[in-house]
């Protein structure tokens, strides 16, 4: 399924992409609900549907732009989304794949210190994203909430510097997955390893997805109030 529409349900949308869990989960949408339509769902729980399939469909789908739902909900509201992104990020998967990493690094039957080499590399990762991600917090987004205020574009905010941060951040894990899988002498538990990596991918791709609605989303709805202050 490439686009997600009001009709399907809920069960429709986690059978044909589980990733979309962590992302519906951060609406508050969460399982049990029998039969229910997006449109439904969106209902109970007070959810502008068209914000819910713009956000679910830019995950899904990396071609979708949700030009006509645009207009149609705020840029706090993404704000408000972001941030509880970043929350499960810091919370939840950053020290889901430290304890992996320590777990592998324990399971190393060799005296090398490849592994340690590894865990150097992703701290310097993780400061990165962390910096980017206090930076969107205490930067870009205060931004935002004046910008939709006062209606009036703030000419401090870099939109190519901001969205040129991004690629480098996820660059990053690129490079961390290829030493992994290319350079690393499997000494350690592969089980463990396994474990380590297909965890790596899905943060890879859920923050790919992050920086998607960040660029396809959050940027277009800020040029669009540039664009009506210069009327
Ligand atoms: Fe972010
Ligand atoms: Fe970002």
């Amino acid at each position: 399924m490439d686009i997600f529409v009001k009709e399907h349900k809920v069960f429709d949308l986690i059978n044909n992409n589980y990733h979309l869990l962590p992302v519906i989960n951060r609406f508050g949408v969460n399982l049990g609900n029998k039969d229910k339509t997006l449109n439904e769902i969106c209902k109970i729980n007070d959810i502008n549907i068209d914000f819910f399939l713009a956000i679910v469909n830019t995950y899904n789908n990396k071609d979708y732009f949700p030009e006509k739902e645009l207009k149609s909900f705020s840029p706090l509201m993404i704000v408000k989304y972001l941030k509880k992104t970043h929350t499960y990020y810091t919370n939840y998967m950053l020290p889901k794949l430290e304890k992996l990493l320590h777990k592998l690094i324990e399971s190393d039957s060799s005296d090398s210190n490849q592994l340690i080499v590894i865990e150097q590399f992703y701290f310097k990762y993780k400061s990165e994203l962390l910096l980017h991600i206090k930076e969107e917090e205490e930067k870009v987004f205060p931004l935002v909430e004046k910008m939709v205020n006062n209606k009036t574009y703030d000419a401090g905010f870099n939109i190519h510097s901001y969205e040129k941060e991004h690629s480098d951040v996820d660059s990053k894990i690129n490079d961390l997955k290829n030493l992994i899988i290319k350079y690393i002498e499997p000494t350690y538990d592969e089980n463990i390893c396994y474990e380590f990596l297909v965890t790596l991918f899905r943060f890879e791709k859920d923050i790919n997805d992050h920086a998607r609605i960040e660029d396809n989303i959050l940027i277009p709805q800020l040029l669009e109030i540039e664009r009506a202050q210069n009327e």
